[in-house]
């Protein structure tokens, strides 16, 4: 699969002739340097920037064939985002954050999708900050709370660019931990961009990614 944007510049190719296949259920961590092209990888495998070359499928099904309406649904079932910023909604609750991918499509009874916000929560150490805004809490917290709101739809394939950058050793440490663990207890499969070179060898598979290919 390729991306090329065209810009004033000409067009610059951000990906090329990537050949990839991740099995249901391994951990990829992708890494590469900066402007390496692997945020644009990750949005063309999350159905979020279309391939200018090449397919891509997801449970079998080929994402950009689909009409915007049913990818977007297919999106909102299978797949779950942590980017680099969480980029929480301000004006809702934390718990109103992580309910909202459930109630949109309505995927979820009101009722059912807060309970299971309310667990997520629960389960990643913020049951205390259900009612809290975003900008009540720490940066980390958000992390996670974008963490939880990735796993409201139970997505097969989690997607996660840099899910880390800007914040301490240890807190990063704990939520590639929980990233690691929803992979390993789940069975979800997690594609993951770092810089951290020590957490990438946690995963089942290192890619290497310079100027748009895929380096042994
Ligand atoms: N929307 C866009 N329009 C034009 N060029 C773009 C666009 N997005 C990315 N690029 C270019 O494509 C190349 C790859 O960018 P990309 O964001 O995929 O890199 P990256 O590996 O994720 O970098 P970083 O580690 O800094 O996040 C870069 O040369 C970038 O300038
Ligand atoms: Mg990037």
């Amino acid at each position: 699969m390729g991306k090329s944007y065209s810009t004033e510049r000409g067009l610059v190719h951000a990906v090329v002739g990537v050949d990839l296949r991740v099995p249901a259920g391994q951990f990829v961590a992708i890494v590469g340097r900066s402007g390496s092209g692997k945020s644009s990888l990750m949005a063309m495998i999350g159905g979020l920037s279309r391939p200018t070359r090449g397919v891509v499928r997801v449970s079998g099904a080929e994402i950009w064939k689909m009409p915007d309406s049913r990818l977007a649904e297919f999106r909102s079932r299978e797949m779950g985002f942590v980017f680099q910023f969480p980029s929480l909604l301000p004006t809702l609750r934390i718990i109103d954050n992580v309910a909202l991918p459930a109630l949109l499509n309505s995927r979820k009874e009101e009722a059912a999708a807060y309970e299971k916000a309310a667990e997520l929560l629960t389960e990643l150490e913020l049951a205390d900050y259900v009612d809290a805004y975003p900008h009540e809490i720490s940066a980390g917290e958000q992390r996670r709370v974008a963490i939880a709101r990735a796993l409201i739809n139970s997505p097969s394939l989690l997607i996660a660019d840099e899910p880390t950058s800007d914040l301490d050793e240890q807190t990063e440490i704990e939520i590639i931990d929980r990233l690691y663990r929803l992979n390993r207890d789940r069975g979800v499969t997690l594609i993951m961009v770092t810089h951290n070179l020590a957490l990438a060898q946690r995963a089942d598979r290192i890619l290497h990614i310079a100027n748009g290919g895929l380096v042994a």
